[in-house]
């Protein structure tokens, strides 16, 4: 059985999974008005992930017994000076994600809730692969530029993710 504490603060999990989606739609908004459709893809997909990590928390809470209590969602940032400035968002949009979930898991080591720590188990090492992927755009975009044929390569490369699902496990 769930304490109401891991309760509260997987449904708090949830909220944040649902927020990061939601962020990451106003990314993929950005991208779109700037034609770049792989980019925009790229996160449209990640928006997708973040909702199917709400999901997974969701049916973890009410198959241990818990109740599902629904918040409000954040207004997303629409405000991006550029390229790197969305990746650079994104990273610590993840980032701040990796602490959440970090801290959840010693809540559910402190509650000797097992099943959680085993739930959670998969959502760290998935923000491993969510911020290794990051970084590596990040890498490409200050090595190559972000103007011109190097902007344009790396939004054919990201619009590719479909068939390479680098760091889109769900
Ligand atoms: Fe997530
Ligand atoms: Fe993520």
């Amino acid at each position: 059985m769930l304490s109401k504490t891991l309760e509260k603060a997987l449904n708090a999990q949830i909220n944040y999974e649902l927020t990061a989606s939601y962020e990451y739609l106003a990314m993929a908004t950005y991208f779109e008005t700037k034609s770049l459709k792989g980019m925009a893809g790229w996160m449209h997909m990640q928006a997708s992930e973040e909702r199917a990590h709400a999901r997974r928390l969701y049916e973890h809470v009410l198959d241990c017994g818990g109740n599902i209590v629904l918040d409000a969602i954040a207004k997303p940032n629409q405000k991006f000076t550029g390229v790197v400035d969305v990746f650079k968002k994104a990273l610590k949009l993840e980032q701040g994600n990796t602490a959440n979930i970090h801290k959840l898991f010693e809540q559910s080591v402190k509650g000797k809730h097992y099943p959680t720590q085993s739930v959670l188990q998969w959502f760290i090492d998935e923000q491993v692969e969510e911020e290794a992927t990051i970084n590596e755009i990040l890498d490409l975009l200050s090595l190559a530029g972000d103007k011109g044929a190097a902007l344009l390569a790396l939004d054919a490369k990201l619009g590719g993710r479909g068939a390479a699902p680098a760091g889109s496990g769900e």
